[in-house]
């Protein structure tokens, strides 16, 4: 129901929009765990860089939230119980088992790991039928790993094409105590379909700091030898290398890697993280290493984050492919 308030705001909103043959669009806007909707009046003549929220903290345009499902408050019978206390419910075959003949068990049927990220819609809501979030149809690509517990479990379950329901308790959502966080506590549920899987290569299990049977350098670089290469020289600052690699922030994110577009082909000396110009010349042709770089060598203590860059230990596997010069 939209109540006459909301309407008549939503109204003025509008109008003051054209006034201002500014154009309006919806966004959602990341506010912690949560996202706010808000009608976003984008004065393009005006400010050109400083979009403005309608009504200072925005609208509540709740009520055009989609309508919760009926069995939000508790699972249904047919809803499956798995020993971690997540229930859930298919809702949409996925495309490798769309007919019901075919088993879900199918060779076909990929699932992603913990690492792997995935492209997937949702929309959750209290069990009293709020909702709560919604990627409103705009598909997000997240880390399988990097979500709620019940997330984390649920998604590994699904296959692309397939839509699921979860009702997911406190301890695998984000507790119970409303005072210790800004997110929804209690219990939750989501609707979510996954569209694709995106592999990403396994992470070290150290991401948080070296092993202790790592050797280390005056620098504070630290590294393991994994398999041994066939060349004599070593690289040196001007030398022209061909490297594969993957680097990993220390929350597990893939922040560098030749499996995803970073460049293979280089001089050393243009190297931007020092820990691995450092790194390079250690190794020789054919010779594969994992590296921990300390944050100094990294991207420093002050990184920033919003540029992609973390702060703080940087896990880099590095095969040194060729010397070409
Ligand atoms: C809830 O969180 C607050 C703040 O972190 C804490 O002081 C309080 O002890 C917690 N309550 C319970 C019941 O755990
Ligand atoms: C490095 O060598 C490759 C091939 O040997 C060449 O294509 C590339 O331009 C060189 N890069 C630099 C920066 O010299």
């Amino acid at each position: 129901m939209i109540r006459r308030r909301q309407f008549a705001s939503l109204l003025l909103t509008l109008a003051v929009a054209v006034l201002c043959r500014s154009h309006l669009e919806f966004v959602t806007v990341p506010d912690g765990p949560r996202v706010r909707r808000r009608l976003l009046l984008n004065v393009a003549s005006w400010a050109p860089a400083a979009p403005i929220y309608a009504r200072g903290q925005g609208l509540d345009l709740s009520f055009l939230d989609p309508k919760a499902p009926p069995d939000v408050s508790a699972p249904p019978k047919d809803a499956e119980l798995l020993p971690s206390g997540l229930a859930t419910k298919m809702l949409l075959r996925p495309t490798c088992a769309l007919s019901k003949s075919i088993p879900l068990t199918n060779p076909d049927c990929e699932r992603p790991q913990a690492y792997d990220k995935v492209l997937i819609d949702y929309t959750g809501w209290t069990p009293n039928g709020k909702m709560i979030d919604s990627s409103r149809n705009e598909k997000r690509l997240v880390r399988v790993d990097s979500v709620m517990k019940g997330w984390t479990e649920g998604l590994q379950m699904m296959a692309p094409g397939e839509s699921r329901r979860f009702w997911i308790p406190p301890d695998l959502a984000f507790g119970s105590n409303e005072t210790a966080t800004t997110k929804p506590t209690g219990p939750l549920v989501f609707d979510i379909e996954l569209y694709s899987i995106q592999r990403q290569p396994k992470p070290p299990a150290e991401l948080s700091a070296p092993p202790n049977d790592a050797e280390t350098t005056s620098s504070g670089l630290a590294f393991r030898k994994i398999k041994p290469g066939t060349g004599k020289e070593r690289p040196q600052l001007e030398t022209n290398v061909t490297a594969l690699y993957n680097g990993w922030a220390s929350n597990g994110d893939l922040v560098l890697s030749t499996s995803f577009g970073a460049q293979d082909t280089f001089l050393v000396r243009e190297v931007p993280i020092e820990g691995l110009k450092e790194a390079l010349q250690l190794m020789v042709e054919g010779e594969t290493r994992r590296f921990w770089i300390p944050g100094k060598l990294g991207f420093g203590a002050t990184a920033d984050e919003s540029r992609g860059l973390p702060p703080g230990l940087l896990v880099f596997d590095v095969r040194l492919m060729s010397i070409n010069s």
